[in-house]
């Protein structure tokens, strides 16, 4: 299986703060942004990642990622032009996904809880249809909203509707078979004028497809989208670090840890930061393994 992370998007809502630099790049506590949804698909076992970027910040995510070698993985870059939507991310990595199934990841999106990791190497197995994930929010109308059944079936999701059948959101993590390049080229832009994800969802739906996994209330689906929601899930980070002593998203732990790289060299790469305590964390959880 194969992911994209779609870093693209002028991330206008965050202005001027992100103004110079991607917003995909600006710091969650004391990693950038990009660390979360790269350590998601890690702990999918994803090991061949393209990145979309828009067109001015693909060197500031190359100088950051590299070709992915010192984490036991290859990074790929593309750039999206202009902010056509989620679901154009499949023609433009028509050459990367190749007859891959795909994992798809919004830049933005934060993930945190126990039981994940299990879900997501579940998850990757499946050969056919899609997966999506619904987690109960507050403000569904700001989100793709997933009606469901007496059963617990999707029976139907719609795109920021004003008026949603549901709590629960679709969040911004994307499983698919090889279809789906197929299918995101049959899609017409919207009234906003992008490839909506939801439409496409909405093809799996419709064909019976699409499997619909619950994030459960202990569960931690962090926005990023306003100054105050990018500061509470920075402080949620920090305190959820300070609380347990262990990081969230440290990449190079997690690439250790899923035995892409040996402990030596997390040492190795412990040593760029030896000077903060990033860099001490990395040299200890290499000391344990
Ligand atoms: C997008 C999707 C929406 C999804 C959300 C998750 O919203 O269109 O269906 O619920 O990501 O982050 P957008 O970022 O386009 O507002």
């Amino acid at each position: 299986m194969k992911g994209i992370i779609l870093a693209a998007g002028n991330g206008s809502r965050l202005y001027p703060a992100s103004l110079p630099i991607s917003k995909i790049l600006l710091p969650v506590y004391d990693k950038p942004m990009i660390y979360y949804p790269i350590t998601t698909l890690l702990l999918a076992g994803i090991k061949d990642i393209l990145v979309i970027s828009g067109p001015y910040d693909l060197d500031n995510f190359k100088r950051l990622l590299g070709d992915g070698s010192q984490l036991g993985v290859k990074f790929s870059y593309a750039i999206q032009e202009t902010p056509k939507g989620i679901a154009d991310s499949f023609i433009i990595g028509e050459d990367f996904i190749e007859d891959s199934s795909v994992a798809l990841i919004l830049g933005d999106n934060i993930f945190h809880g126990f039981g994940f990791s299990s879900m997501l190497k579940e998850v990757s197995k499946r050969k056919q249809g899609a997966t999506v994930f619904g987690y109960q929010v507050q403000d569904p109308e700001r989100f793709g909203v997933v009606e469901f059944d007496k059963n617990n079936n999707a029976i139907s999701i719609e795109e920021k509707p004003k008026e949603p059948k549901s709590n629960y959101a679709i969040t911004g993590l994307y499983f698919y078979d090889n279809c789906v390049v197929d299918y995101a080229k049959t899609l017409k832009p919207s009234q906003r004028g992008e490839l909506e994800i939801t439409d496409l969802n909405k093809i799996y739906l419709e064909k019976n497809k699409l499997t619909v996994e619950i994030l459960g209330r202990g569960f931690a689906w962090l926005d990023t989208g306003t100054f105050e929601s990018l500061l509470q899930a920075g402080n949620f980070v920090q305190s959820m670090e300070i609380n347990t002593g262990m990081k969230i998203a440290a990449i190079e732990e997690v690439a250790c840890r899923m035995g892409n790289i040996t402990p030596n060299q997390l040492i190795e790469l412990s040593k760029k930061y030896k000077q903060n305590g990033y860099g001490k964390y990395l040299e200890k959880v290499a000391l344990s393994l």
